[in-house]
């Protein structure tokens, strides 16, 4: 079951008050959307993932909790998907514990599976197939840009000439090419720059951010969770240069040494809040 991270720190910054209404963006297993509802609040709970939608929409069809309206949408759409003004927006980004521990998703380096990497399966392509169709150059973007991978050149060519389908056999090129001290390291990389590529990670963050502003109220908060530096970054730009917003955190909140150990996927989170400053947006 995923663990919320940075849940008490996110309760914090958005204060949610009784008949307010929130917009959780990255749904997941609903933990932070369920500690805003028991503040008597109500959620839009959206998520790409139709499995994790369909799971929370079951939990919360036994609880017949009214105020939680889940949607099974992408959260660039926000700024058309919500009429009316909201108290808060939360992102956490990144994937759940159930989307890594699923092999058939293709997520994890650690289980045998068809390399899938979407999100939303009904829409885009699969990684194994945008390989199939790549040549090496754009690979080795993708690799050095948002794996940010130094070994780039040597895996974007191995994989291009070997086209592999299953997580096994990436790993196995992988393997075979670069040095054993750094491999773990080196794997995660490569997964997460092919991972934000397969779903255009970085984009969606932008234009959230950009539909996140228009909902809010003037006083009502944005808080985000990223979980590498390339999101990091856009949040912090986007909340510093945006004249609607004002900074909350001037440097983000990062997880407890408690919190790392009882949840180690915690670890690499940081966690930026802005508020709603002017009108428009
Ligand atoms: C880290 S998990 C969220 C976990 C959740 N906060 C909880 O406590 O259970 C991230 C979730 O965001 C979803 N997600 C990522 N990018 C998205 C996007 N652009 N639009 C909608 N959902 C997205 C993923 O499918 C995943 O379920």
């Amino acid at each position: 079951m995923h663990k919320p991270v940075l849940l008490k720190e996110v309760i914090s910054l958005l204060n949610p008050k009784s008949g307010s209404v929130y917009v959780d963006c990255t749904l997941g297993s609903g933990g932070h959307t369920i500690a805003i509802l028991n503040s008597g609040a109500k959620v839009y709970g959206i998520d790409r993932d139709l499995e994790a939608v369909e799971e929370v929409k079951t939990q919360n069809s036994k609880v017949k909790n009214k105020e939680l309206k889940v949607i099974w949408t992408n959260f660039r759409n926000l700024g058309e998907l919500i009429k009316g003004k909201v108290s808060g927006v939360l992102f956490d980004l990144g994937l759940s514990s159930e989307q890594l521990d699923s092999p058939v998703r293709g997520f994890s380096y650690r289980f045998n599976g068809l390399l899938d990497m979407r999100m939303d399966r009904s829409k885009g392509v699969p990684c194994y197939k945008l390989l199939k169709e790549m040549g090496v150059e754009d690979l080795e973007y993708i690799l050095l840009n948002y794996g940010e991978e130094r070994y780039f050149r040597r895996i974007a060519r191995e994989i291009v000439q070997n086209k592999p389908e299953t997580t096994e056999a990436l790993k196995e090129i992988i393997r075979r090419i670069t040095p054993p001290s750094s491999r773990t390291k080196i794997l995660a990389r490569v997964w997460q720059g092919l991972r934000i590529f397969v779903n255009d990670e970085l984009a969606c963050l932008r234009d959230g951010l950009v539909g996140a502003t228009k909902i809010l109220k003037v006083g009502g908060r944005i808080c985000v969770i990223s979980y590498h530096s390339l999101e990091d970054r856009i949040v912090k730009q986007y909340f510093r240069d945006e004249l609607l917003l004002k900074v909350i955190t001037n440097k983000p909140i990062c997880p407890s040494e408690e919190e790392i150990s009882g949840n180690p996927r915690s670890r690499s989170a940081k966690l930026r809040c802005a508020e709603k400053i002017g009108i428009g947006g």
